[in-house]
């Protein structure tokens, strides 16, 4: 079996969150993925999984007290943070990550996260209005630019009974984002470098109106963190999203229109791979308004459009530094295959995946239905369905095709 984090040591904190029967679950992973595993549990963490639960799994005894002898002797909180090659933080509830921001130390989780200089991984899960308050958003804002590292959250039904953005992400997204910030040479992508584009474009209309779209970008940076998970350098290049930057992804460009993402795209490389995820919009509006256009008389305003780059398209043609394989998407609503395969053909990439868009289908879902289109060794298409599956699962699955293709 291939065991990618074998040596690696991860101290996984357990904090109180219904989530954290979940960490059970990532435990398993992480140890059939070749790491050592020791558990922090708090006491809010407790009420949902024993210590002995933690125990058995991770085959190492589960620290609880900062203030028991007997623990502290055989493992204090500092030498807890100076074992681990990376902390985990899964679930990491508001209150925790409000301790992290504001460098609380009033309990083992805390103090050790306080204590550490090792690179820290937070799963967030908490109700989405927890998570959408300014003082959560203020605190991830604080953790974020003292550069810790972050996967999900989703979003989706909770456990509240609310629908909405605070789900932590599932094991094995984070089993797959530890991977990228520990074992990226382990991968088979290791040596390769991808760009990915992702999430919609602002099209300015004039300083306050733009033309965009609803790309979530989640599908995108699912596919950065992928690549990066198997080891590739990966450039993500991306329009307006709510979502961060995926672990494991070196270099992410943040852009808003077509013209400034194709010269991101352009400007760094040359890449191996390419995926065009991003929903670019197809045109602008001719001229921008250099002030806010005003509502006067009876007449609405009309615009002329101009047709924007096609980044898909000019890197599929980009000689000598083409890369060696473009991958692109065609969203359609209708006729999807016929579209697609059309597409296909005018673009000149060397795959397609195909997915059908509109309401409750691909943009801003976390699951995803495609069919990849390629050509066959006699030049005839192949279209290949691959089942409805989350995103990241579509994006792990890709990312092994691509490393197949490549080898
Ligand atoms: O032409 P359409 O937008 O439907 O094509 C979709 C594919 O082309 C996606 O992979 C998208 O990222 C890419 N694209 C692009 N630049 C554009 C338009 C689309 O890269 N201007």
């Amino acid at each position: 079996m291939k065991t990618p984090l074998s040596n690696k040591t991860i101290l996984l904190i357990v904090t109180g969150g219904i989530a954290a029967y979940k960490s059970l679950d990532l435990v398993r992973k992480l140890k059939d993925a070749g790491a050592s595993v020791s558990c922090v549990l708090t006491q809010g963490g407790a009420q949902f999984v024993t210590p002995l639960a933690l125990a058995t799994l991770s085959g190492e005894p589960v620290s609880t007290d900062l203030f028991s002898p007997e623990q502290e002797q055989r493992l204090g909180h500092i030498r807890l943070s100076r074992q681990a090659d990376l902390i985990v933080v899964a679930p990491a509830t508001a209150n925790t990550l409000a301790k992290m921001a504001h460098g609380l130390a009033d309990n083992l989780a805390s103090a050790v996260l306080l204590a550490s200089n090792k690179p820290i991984l937070i799963a967030p899960a908490m109700n989405s209005q927890m998570w959408a308050s300014p003082a959560t958003q203020a605190n991830i804002a604080t953790l974020q630019t003292r550069g810790i590292h972050q996967v999900g959250p989703a979003s989706g039904m909770l456990a509240c009974g609310e629908i909405g953005e605070g789900r932590m992400a599932e094991p094995d997204e984070i089993l797959q984002a530890i991977t990228a910030l520990l074992a990226p040479a382990a991968g088979p992508l290791a040596g390769r470098k991808a760009l990915v584009t992702s999430g919609p474009t602002y099209e300015p209309i004039d300083p306050v109106r733009f033309i965009g779209n609803r790309s979530s970008g989640k599908q995108g940076h699912a596919i950065a963190a992928a690549l990066a998970a198997l080891g590739a350098e990966v450039t993500l290049v991306t329009g307006p999203t709510a979502l961060p930057a995926p672990a494991g992804v070196p270099q992410t460009i943040a852009i808003q229109t077509a013209r400034e993402m194709l010269d991101a795209c352009l400007c760094h490389g040359p890449y191996d791979i390419a995926v065009c995820a991003a929903a670019v919009a197809d045109w602008r509006p001719a001229t921008e308004s250099e002030c806010k256009i005003k509502k006067e008389g009876e007449a609405a305003p009309t615009f002329s459009l101009t047709e924007n780059p096609d980044i898909l398209a000019t890197l599929s043609q980009a000689v000598p530094n083409r890369p060696r394989l473009v991958i692109g998407f065609a969203a359609e609503t209708d006729n999807v295959l016929d579209h697609a395969k059309a597409k296909f053909a005018r673009k000149g990439c060397d795959w397609i995946l195909a997915n059908k868009v509109g309401a409750g289908q691909g943009f801003g879902q976390d699951s995803n239905e495609v069919t990849l289109i390629r050509r066959n060794a006699d030049g005839s298409l192949a279209a290949t369905p691959w089942p409805a599956a989350s995103k990241q699962a579509l994006a792990q699955k890709l990312a092994k095709a691509v490393a197949e293709a490549l080898e």
